[in-house]
């Protein structure tokens, strides 16, 4: 492995809020650890990224992307190993996505190095903030947002990238009730469905809360032309399996996020000899195999979510209802994998494992 030369100052908190993270009382975002790392985009270069405690941005009421919505994030989780040890999983994944997600958004790319051995270096500092119990990890909020200081309508000229980190748990730990949205849409081709921009979560907060309203956990979302083919599910991908075969929809669209997590399941799956289709999934098919018996499993999943198995599908006023989860087969298995590998139980024969 080469040896970083990358330059970052740290600055160590002295007033560290470190103590014991009980499983239970871990609440999804809502406690920071002690540091975050800080890297500022001026005069077309990004500057020395540094490493400091934990606290408030001091910003303009003019700066750009709380007007104009230039703003990107990334979701990785940092994982507590056998040996005490702290590996992170798959972030070169999510450097990659940033970039994809930065260059849709007309905002600068990030250098690997920053990204990577900041991340790194931050995590290392912070190690103590990675839980221990099962279902617990280090969330990893990674994030750039545009920061002239201007209302012009215009792409910026200086940017910021940070990342801070939350310990948690399990974000679902029941199977989720989904309502398949006809109303709303999240994305459409040609936009920025395919990026992580904060605007499409932001677009899906009343969707969202309107069909909790009605009892519902998420949206699955359907495509903006017909609204027929289904696309990703609250903040997930989606997957379906039925007659033991793994079906997700497609990324051709550019409407669907390129999950790092349904990579890792795609790639699971084919090495337990299940087929996967990736391809255009009508709510249509869907009913048919529900109706016929052949829809047999199905979840949702994101690195926060990791895998959120789904206990009935809503479409206009039907409900599909999926088998008991606990007769499912596939997607247990390929969560227990998936896990084993994040948790360091097994062998990284993918090179998953980012080692801090
Ligand atoms: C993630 O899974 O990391 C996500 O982006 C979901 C998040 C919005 C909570």
């Amino acid at each position: 492995m080469s040896v970083s030369t990358l330059n970052v100052t740290i600055r160590q908190t002295e007033n560290s809020r470190i103590h014991p993270l009980e499983k239970d009382k871990l609440v999804f975002g809502k406690e920071y650890s002690d540091h975050m790392l800080v890297c500022d985009y001026v005069d077309g270069a990004w500057q020395t990224p540094e490493i400091i405690p934990y606290g408030d941005f001091s910003l303009s009421p003019a700066t750009s992307f709380m007007h104009y919505g230039q703003a990107i994030f990334e979701g990785v989780k940092a994982y507590r190993q056998p040996d005490g040890s702290v590996a992170i999983f798959r972030p070169i994944d999510n450097w990659k996505r940033m970039n994809v997600s930065a260059h849709r958004m007309g905002m600068p790319d990030i250098p690997e190095e920053i990204f990577m051995e900041g991340l790194r270096q931050l995590i290392e500092l912070d190690a103590a903030w990675v839980p221990n119990d099962a279902e617990t990890s280090l969330y990893i909020r990674p994030f750039m947002i545009a920061m002239d200081e201007f209302i012009g309508v215009r792409s910026s000229e200086t940017y910021r990238f940070a990342i801070i980190t939350s310990p948690a748990g399990a974000y679902y730990n029941k199977p989720v009730r989904i309502y398949v949205q006809d109303k709303y849409v999240r994305a459409a081709k040609g936009g920025i469905g395919y990026t992580k921009a904060a605007g499409n979560y932001g677009a899906s907060m009343l969707p969202a809360a309107e069909v909790k309203k009605m009892g519902y956990d998420q949206n699955l979302w359907t495509d903006a032309v017909e609204n027929k083919y289904v696309q990703e599910i609250g903040t997930m991908n989606v997957f379906f399996i039925v007659d033991g075969v793994a079906l997700t929809p497609d990324l051709n669209s550019g409407t669907i996020l390129a999950g790092v997590t349904r990579d890792s399941i795609i790639t699971l799956l084919k090495e337990n000899g299940i087929p996967v289709e990736e391809r255009p999934i009508s709510i249509d098919e869907l009913i048919a195999a529900q109706k016929d018996g052949r829809l047999q499993e199905a979840f949702g999943s994101g690195t926060a979510a990791s895998m959120s198995f789904i206990a009935d599908l809503t479409y206009k006023e039907e409900t599909l209802h999926l088998p008991d989860v606990n007769t499912w087969i596939i997607s247990p298995k390929i969560k227990k994998q998936l896990d084993e590998i994040r948790y360091g139980h097994v062998a990284d024969n993918h090179g998953w494992r980012f080692k801090v």
